[in-house]
Order: structure tokens, then sequence, then C-alpha cells
């Protein structure tokens, strides 16, 4: 593809050059010769600023790194994705082609990762996801060009059962936006809280991407479980827990979650986030000199404290910078680039990861607690976690 490119723009550049006699060949050759990045990210809704996060995330990561590729310059190229699963495969062809990006950076939405993984799988287009943790991307689907930065959907809540069961609680409500990512994270919840002894006493749910939680938290309230766990993030985190604590449960019925529930939102949701206990592969708090580092960079850069999205975007800048450095730039060799991804230890701010044969992050999963505007470590839940990859037939 860079080649015909390459073939093309010379030749226009040459007519170009021609009829105004000036020396355009050089200068047009060396734009052709940019590695083209598309963002497919939700830019509005409620996971608008996880966009933004990712976004941000990869662009510091590049520019710390000189702002290159492999030593070639970048083009980059955006489509605002709205969190819309049925625009999931229009949008992706956008950037694929209509923009003939190099690299496709997204998503956040595990129903338009669908939509991309089918466009990725059909063009050969090399695809990182910076958050959308569908289990079908790096299971049944997955691909030789697919790779995830972030997490499975049921990574961080297998790691959130043990936990509550350790604390005395025994019977559990769930509560979800209904669609992959909260079944998923479901999935990991169920197994982990009855493997280790509690009983899920009801499911509840509603569709994405509605905030009407009231009648969901009067029945929280006539269950009367030990707690209550939860997926949710965003703007919808913000106001779940909001509304929760209007509701007079917080209180009452201790509230857990997959760890998105108080990423970014932890000064929109004021006191009401005050003590939820959540699992995830990051921490504000991690005690180290590497996240020390990011998080004064991303401040000083974007004037914003990063979360979760901003290191998943940190890292897919990271790894999309480490592989292109073993090709050169040249990301037409697929073969090399592929081992190189597959082989890289990513030293992120959430601490060293690599990937799983079938490319998505192998990471410690943290106990949280929210406190005082921060997610502070309480613990490691699990140490270096793998997702099962159940389905995925990529050699190792
Ligand atoms: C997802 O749809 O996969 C998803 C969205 C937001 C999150 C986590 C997962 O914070």
């Amino acid at each position: 593809m860079t080649t015909r490119r390459l073939v093309l723009s010379r030749g226009a550049a040459l007519v170009g050059a021609a009829s105004t006699g000036l020396l355009l060949p050089q200068i047009v050759r060396a734009q052709s010769n940019k590695i083209r990045v598309g963002f497919m990210l939700p830019y509005t809704g409620t996971y608008a600023a996880l966009g933004v996060a990712i976004e941000n995330g990869v662009r510091m990561a590049i520019s710390e790194k000189g702002g290159k590729l492999g030593g070639r310059e970048i083009e980059w190229f955006k489509v605002d994705d709205e969190s819309e699963p049925s625009k999931g495969v229009e949008n992706a062809n956008r950037l694929v082609q209509r923009d003939k990006v190099d690299v496709l950076i997204g998503t956040v939405h595990s129903g338009v990762q669908m939509g991309i993984q089918r466009v990725a799988r059909e063009s050969g287009v090399l695809s990182i996801i910076p958050n959308a943790g569908a289990h079908a991307a790096t299971r049944a689907l997955c691909a030789p060009n697919v790779f995830r930065t972030s997490f499975t959907n049921s990574q961080p809540t297998l790691a959130l059962g043990k936990p509550m069961f350790d604390k005395g609680i025994r019977k559990a409500v769930w509560i979800t936006h209904k669609y992959a990512a909260g079944d998923e994270a479901f999935e990991g919840f169920r197994e982990s809280f009855t493997k280790a002894g509690g009983t899920v006493v009801k499911e509840l749910g509603l569709p994405f991407p509605q905030v009407e939680f009231q009648a969901l938290l009067t029945e929280i309230a006539s269950l009367r479980p030990d707690a209550v766990a939860c997926f949710f993030a965003g703007g919808a985190a913000a106001k779940f827990m909001k509304d929760y604590a209007a509701a007079g449960l917080k209180d009452k019925i201790p509230l857990w979650g997959s760890g998105f529930l108080t990423e970014g939102v932890l000064d929109a949701a004021g006191p009401a986030a005050e003590g939820v206990m959540t699992a995830l592969h990051y921490s504000d708090s991690l005690d180290t000199p590497r996240n020390k580092q990011f998080r004064t960079a991303y401040a000083t850069n974007f004037k914003l404290q990063p979360d979760v999205y901003a290191v998943q975007g940190y890292d897919a800048g990271q790894l999309l910078a480490q592989g292109l450095a073993a090709v050169k730039g040249d990301i037409g060799s697929k073969e090399a680039l592929y081992k190189a991804l597959e082989s890289a230890t990513i030293d992120s701010p959430r601490g060293k990861w690599t990937m799983s044969k079938a490319h998505n992050p192998v990471q410690d999963i943290y106990l949280r607690r929210a406190e005082k505007g921060e997610n502070k470590v309480v613990g490691v839940a699990a140490k270096a976690l793998s997702d099962s990859g159940a389905g995925c037939k990529l050699a190792a």
C-alpha cells in the first residue's frame, strides 16, 4: 500500500513540477512518506472524555519519543464514533478506505469495536484497541493485525469477587449497562464471587446509554443485599454514584465495581464516590517513579489529571513506537512488525506488562478505594492476570 501511494504521488508531483517549474518531487515524496494514524474514538456522548484521554495519551507517548514513528513523520486522522455500534463498520471504513490509514487506533465501546474488528480482519490494517474490552476481539475473532493495550471486560471483575467475599459480603446484586462490556464484566464477577462462596441474588441492567436509575435503585433497596457490584463508565458512572448516594443507599449497602466506575469522574461524583471499592489494572496512587513521571507530564501537557484511559492510550503510543522502531518505519514488513508487537514489554504507568498470545495485556489488577478525589491502592487483587484467549488460533 505504502509503495503504491508513493509511486502515485510521485507521479502527481512530477506533473506539478513540470507545470510550475518548481522542484516539488522531494517535498511531495516526504509528505507521502508519512505514517497515517487514524483515531476512531468517541468525542461526543457518555464516553467523550474517555476518547479525549486516549488521544492525549497516544500523542504524549509518541511526542516523548521525538514525535515520529520509526523515523517517519505522522499524519493524523480522526473520526468521532459516538459510541454508536450501528455506525461501527462505516466509521472504520472512513479511516481505512477513505483516509487510507496505516494504523487504526480505536475504540472505547465494545459494540463499536466489533465493527472495527470486521474491517481490520477484512483489510488487514494494523488495529490497536486502546480500551474496548470485547472478549471476541482477542478470543474467537482474534487476528494477527489486532493488538489490545487495555483489558478484556472480565479481567478487572475476575479480581473483584474474592476481596468482596473476604470483607464479609455474601449476597450481592449486580447492575450494569446492558451490552457486551457489562455482560462480560458480569461473567468475571459471577465467576470470582461464586467461586469465593458468595451468591449473586439479582442481575439488574438498563440499555446503554440510558441513565434513569431510579426504578433500579428502588429495587436494590428492597432486595437489601450485603453489597452492590457494577459496571458503569464515563458520564454514566458519575451519575450512578450520585443517584446511589441520593437514594440513601451509600451508607447502607456498600458499592463496589469494575474500576472504570471511579475513573476520570471523581471530581464530578464528589462525596458520592468516597469509599467506593473497585478493581482495575491501574491506580492514580501507584507509588512508582514511572507513574509519578507520567502523571506530572500529562497534567503539565493537558491541564488534566490522567486516568486509566490516558494510560491505555499512552501504552498504545508506546507499543506503536516500539513496533515501528523495530522495523525502521517499514509498516509493510508485517511479519517482523507483528513479532515486535507480540514480544514487546510495555513500561507502563500501571506497571510493566506483556502481550498474551491472543494479543491482550497480561497485567496486575489492583484493589482500590476512592478517597478524597483519588483512587488509592489497597492491594494487588490479582498478579499477572491473563485473559483465557479462548478460541483464538494465533500461533505462539
Ligand atoms: C467497553 O465498552 O468495552 C468499555 C467501555 C468503557 C469502559 C470499559 C469498557 O470504561
